[in-house]
C-alpha cells in the first residue's frame, strides 16, 4: 500500500514507520516538526534502508495537504499527528481541539477530495474517562475527563459519521505505549519534563533527574501503587499494520483498544527498569494526584479477534529497549 503518515516524525509514527516500510509499503511521511524530530526521520531511513517521502507540513494547512494527497496518491491513511499532554490540554483547550479535531476535518476533507477511503487513527484509552469496571473493554462507557480525551472521542465521532459508502475508518484506543526500537538508534524523546512515566524514569536512570516522584501509594493494588497496562512500541506498530491488512473486511467503523490486558504498578516498572538499567532508580513517595486512578487495564480480545494481533512483549522488553535507546543516546534526538 502507499500510506501517509500524518505524524510520522514523532513517537508512535516513527517506529510504525520503520515497521510499515520492512513489511514493503510505500510512506510519505506529513508532520509540522512541533513535537517530533528530523533526526528520527534520519534514523528511520537508515534503519529500514528505504526511500520515503517527508513534507514538513501541518495537516490544517488545506494547499500543503492537498498537494500531498494529488503527488503521493496514498490508499491509506495513518493518522498519528496530534497534541497529547492532558495538563497542557486542561491549560489550552482552544489548542487541542483545534489541533486535534481540526486537524483530523482538514485531513479528511484531503481524504475526500483524492479518493483516499482507509484511516487508521491513534485514539486513546483516555476516551473511556474514569473507570466504571476493569478490565476496560470497548462497550465502556466514553466519558473523557479532559479536553485531550474530548477530542479523541470528538475525532472517533467523526470517522464513524464519516464511515460508509466504502470509505473505512479504524481508531485504536491505545493503553499506555512505552518502549523504544531494538536498535537503540530510535525511541521516546519527550521536550522539557517527560508526563510519561517510563520516560521520566529513564531520565533518571542517566542521571538527567534526580528521583522520581511517585504519586500515591495507597491505593487499592498489589503495592499501593498506580497500575496501567504498558504497550511495548513495537507490538504497537504492529497493531497498526494488522489494521491495515484488517481494514477492508472490519465494519465501516471500528474502535479496538490496543493493550496486553495485564498490568503493571508504578514500583514494578521501577524495578523492571532498574534490573535493565543495572541502576538504582531513586523514588520519592509523595500524595496521590488530583484525577489518577488507581487502574487501568484493556481488555484486547476484540482487535486479538479482529485484527489477528496479540501483543507479544512485556514490561522487562520494554526497559531493556528503553534503556539501550537512553544509554545510547543520552540527550535523545539532540535538537
Ligand atoms: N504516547 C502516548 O502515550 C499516547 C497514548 C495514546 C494515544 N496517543 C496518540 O498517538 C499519537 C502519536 O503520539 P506520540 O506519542 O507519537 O506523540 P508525538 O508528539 O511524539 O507525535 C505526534 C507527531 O505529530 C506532529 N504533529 C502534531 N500536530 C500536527 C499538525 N497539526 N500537523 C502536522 N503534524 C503534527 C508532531 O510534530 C509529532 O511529530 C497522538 O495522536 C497521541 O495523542 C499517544
Amino acid at each position: 500500500m502507499r500510506v501517509l503518515v500524518t505524524g510520522g516524525a514523532g513517537y508512535i509514527g516513527s517506529h510504525t514507520l520503520v515497521e510499515l516500510l520492512a513489511d514493503g509499503h510505500e510512506a510519505l511521511v506529513v508532520d509540522n516538526l512541533s513535537n517530533g524530530f528530523q533526526e528520527a526521520l534520519n534514523r528511520a531511513k537508515q534503519l529500514s534502508n528505504k526511500h520515503f517521502g517527508f513534507i514538513d507540513c501541518d495537516i490544517r494547512d488545506a494547499v500543503s495537504l492537498g498537494k500531498a494527497f494529488a503527488a503521493f496518491k496514498p490508499d491509506a491513511v495513518l493518522h498519528f499527528a496530534g497534541l497529547k499532554a492532558v495538563g497542557e490540554s486542561v491549560e489550552k483547550p482552544l489548542a487541542y481541539y483545534d489541533n486535534n479535531v481540526g486537524g483530523t476535518l482538514s485531513l479528511l476533507r484531503a481524504m475526500d477530495a483524492h479518493g483516499c477511503q482507509r484511516i487508521v487513527f491513534s485514539s486513546s484509552a483516555t476516551v473511556y474517562g474514569t473507570p466504571h469496571y476493569l478490565p476496560l473493554d470497548e462497550a465502556h462507557p466514553l466519558e473523557p475527563v479532559n479536553p485531550y480525551g474530548q477530542t479523541k472521542l470528538m475525532v472517533e465521532t467523526m470517522l464513524r459519521d464519516w464511515a460508509g459508502d466504502g470509505r473505512k475508518a479504524c481508531a485504536l484506543r491505545y493503553f499506555n505505549p512505552v518502549g523504544a526500537h531494538e536498535s537503540g538508534r530510535m525511541g521516546e524523546d519527550p521536550r522539557g519534563i517527560p508526563n510519561n512515566l517510563m520516560p521520566y524514569v529513564a531520565q533518571v536512570a542517566i542521571g538527567r533527574r534526580d528521583a522520581l516522584n511517585v504519586f500515591g501509594n495507597d491505593y487499592d493494588t498489589r503495592d499501593g501503587t498506580g497500575e496501567r497496562d504498558y504497550i511495548h512500541i513495537t507490538d504497537l506498530a504492529h497493531a497498526h499494520l494488522a489494521s491495515l491488512r484488517a481494514l477492508d473486511d472490519l465494519a465501516d467503523f471500528e474502535a479496538l483498544n490496543i493493550g496486553t490486558g495485564a498490568g503493571t504498578t508504578v514500583k514494578e516498572l521501577v524495578d523492571a527498569y532498574a534490573q535493565a538499567a543495572g541502576r538504582e532508580i531513586k523514588c520519592y513517595y509523595v500524595g496521590p494526584r488530583a484525577g489518577d486512578v488507581a487502574s487501568t487495564i484493556a481488555c484486547p480480545k476484540q482487535a486479538q479477534a479482529k485484527l489477528d494481533w496479540t501483543a507479544r512483549l512485556n514490561i522487562d522488553d520494554a526497559s531493556r529497549a528503553s534503556w539501550h535507546w537512553q544509554s545510547q543516546n543520552p540527550e535523545g534526538y539532540g535538537e
